[in-house]
């Protein structure tokens, strides 16, 4: 059968799971009562090993699921966690959303692109970073907020994430940090200012 080929998807030819995964895939299989319901884990899980969804994974997962190839490319365009080209080693996910843009978003989209010298939507050259704009990341209360593979990072500022990407360019591994872990700024002057008053 011919290989179709999906907009914006990797030119591999041939794609299997590793024996590992194979076992990996049946045990996910089997904790769902439908099978195809495990079609989005099958499709991440051919990620983690590929690194993105290319036309030939598309093609092979369709056929483990008896669906067809343009149901599983349904599936892989509509959900942005799902890559169809390569990415950073870190791939960091920016809210553009409204809680998000309020809090800044916007700035700090532009300051992660100067410290990063990458654009949104690209890959630096070392294929050590890259950087995409997203929808609500799901964490309001903590925006602005951004994700940097599977780790979120809430009410970040610009100097909070130089931090971070220091870090990780050094080879070091980073924690999550929750909103309640910071103080924004403007809650540290209100603080301030209750001090002052008391005083
Ligand atoms: S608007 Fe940014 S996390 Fe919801």
């Amino acid at each position: 059968m011919a290989l179709i080929r999906f907009p914006h998807s990797g030119q591999e030819e041939r794609f299997e799971f590793t024996p590992e995964n194979r076992v990996e895939l049946e045990r996910i299989i089997a904790k769902y009562p439908v099978r195809r319901s495990a079609l989005i884990p099958a499709l991440q899980l051919a990620q983690e090993q590929e690194g993105f969804i290319t036309s030939a994974v598309m093609q092979h997962v369709a056929g483990i699921f008896e669906v067809s190839p343009m149901e599983v490319w349904g599936v892989v365009s509509f959900y942005t966690m799902l890559k169809t080209q390569p990415i950073g080693e870190y791939h960091v996910q920016v809210c553009n959303n409204l809680s998000c843009a309020l809090m800044g978003a916007g700035r700090l989209l532009r300051e992660i692109e100067n410290r990063l010298d990458c654009r949104t939507g690209h890959t630096r050259e070392d294929g050590k970073f890259s950087i995409e704009a997203v929808e609500c990341l799901g964490a309001c209360g903590g925006a602005p907020c951004v994700q940097v593979n599977e780790h979120y990072f809430e009410c970040v500022t610009p100097e909070i994430m130089n931090d971070i990407f220091s870090a990780l360019e050094k080879g070091e591994t980073v924690s999550p940090i929750g909103a309640d872990e910071v103080v924004s700024p403007a809650l540290a002057g209100a603080e301030e200012a209750d001090g002052e008053g008391q005083g």
